[in-house]
């Protein structure tokens, strides 16, 4: 199977899942699930994109022996987290954008207090499906989970990372800074999807370690590659507005140190965490493809 298969054919499971989850049924101890507001949600999070979060998940618990079902009910929660934060970057108030995988954003379609609700709902549903019975996981690895994801998601992660990025537009970051922010605003999602696969396989701490640095290299490949396209692709390849960081004045690495820096880090990113997988062998081939994906990818 391709690699290009191989992401699309989890992305259908992963999709079908979601809309599964993301049906008007309602759940034990749920009252009602208000029509409009799910209406928001699934345009949120069905809506496309390329599910390269679900398929760190699943792909590195597939390497270290780990449940297959649980790994896709963590890639699909860890998606919905995900939707969320684009659905809130969005935001007016946030980076004020319109096109979103090639459709309106949310707050667009919807509304604004819709777009918040529909990301507040999104965002507690993630920690939904990991606790829920459907999950066939030990408490224990649950519990682990629980907390990896709410240190990636919140102040010292994505969301404090957001907001880095928000005061970056204000006053300019050195390099670390910047490195900094970006590592929280999107690597630490990246991060946590590679260490999810440690905690549903039962990895030891090693493992586990091996595997989060490998998920921190690619995350810093992603949002240097995400910057890149910000440059020089458009809106109808990306599905969303380009050309936006520097009309903001974003503080990114593209901006600080060119296009061809750039370029040459992405390929060190990829040197370097394709190096952290060798004790795997031929079995990492996957996700050594990943992060070349990442770095290479067009949209
Ligand atoms: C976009 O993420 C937001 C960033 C972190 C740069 P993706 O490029 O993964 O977006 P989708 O999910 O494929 O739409
Ligand atoms: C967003 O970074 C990171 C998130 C936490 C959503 P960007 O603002 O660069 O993402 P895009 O370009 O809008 O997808
Ligand atoms: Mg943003
Ligand atoms: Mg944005
Ligand atoms: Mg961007």
């Amino acid at each position: 199977m391709t690699f290009e298969t191989r992401l699309r054919d989890n992305a259908a499971r992963t999709e079908a899942l979601l809309g599964t989850l993301l049906s008007g049924d309602t759940h034990a101890d749920e009252i009602t699930r208000p029509k409009n507001l799910l209406d928001a949600m699934r345009h949120g999070v069905l809506n496309g994109g390329k599910r390269l979060r679900p398929f760190l998940v699943i792909e590195t618990s597939a390497l270290l022996g780990g449940d297959s079902t649980a790994a896709l009910y963590v890639g699909a929660a860890l998606e919905c987290l995900h939707c969320y934060s684009l659905v809130h970057d969005d935001l007016p108030a946030m980076d004020n954008d319109d096109i979103r995988r090639g459709q309106p954003t949310v707050h667009k379609k919807f509304d604004e207090a819709v777009a918040i609700l529909a990301g507040d709902s999104l965002l507690t549903l993630a920690f939904d499906i990991i606790a829920a019975p459907e999950t066939p996981l030990p408490d224990d690895r649950k519990a682990a989970l629980v907390l990896a994801l709410a240190r990636a998601a919140g102040i010292g992660g994505m969301a404090g990372g957001q907001a880095l990025d928000l005061a970056a537009e204000k006053q300019a970051p050195d390099e670390a800074g910047i490195v900094t922010l970006q590592a929280m605003k999107t690597g630490a999602l990246i991060r946590f999807a590679c260490e999810a696969g440690a905690i549903i396989s039962g990895s030891d701490a090693t493992e586990r370690q091996r595997l989060r640095r490998f998920g921190e290299k690619i995350g810093l490949a992603f949002q240097l590659a995400d910057d890149l396209l910000d440059l020089t692709s458009d809106t109808a390849t990306m599905g969303k507005a380009t050309g936006k960081d520097a009309a903001r004045g974003k503080g990114t690495l593209v901006a600080l140190r060119g296009e061809d820096w750039a370029r040459t880090r992405l390929r060190e990113l990829v040197a370097e965490a394709a190096e952290l997988l060798t004790p795997y062998g031929e079995s990492a081939t996957v996700l050594i493809e990943t992060a070349k994906f990442v770095a290479e990818r067009k949209s």
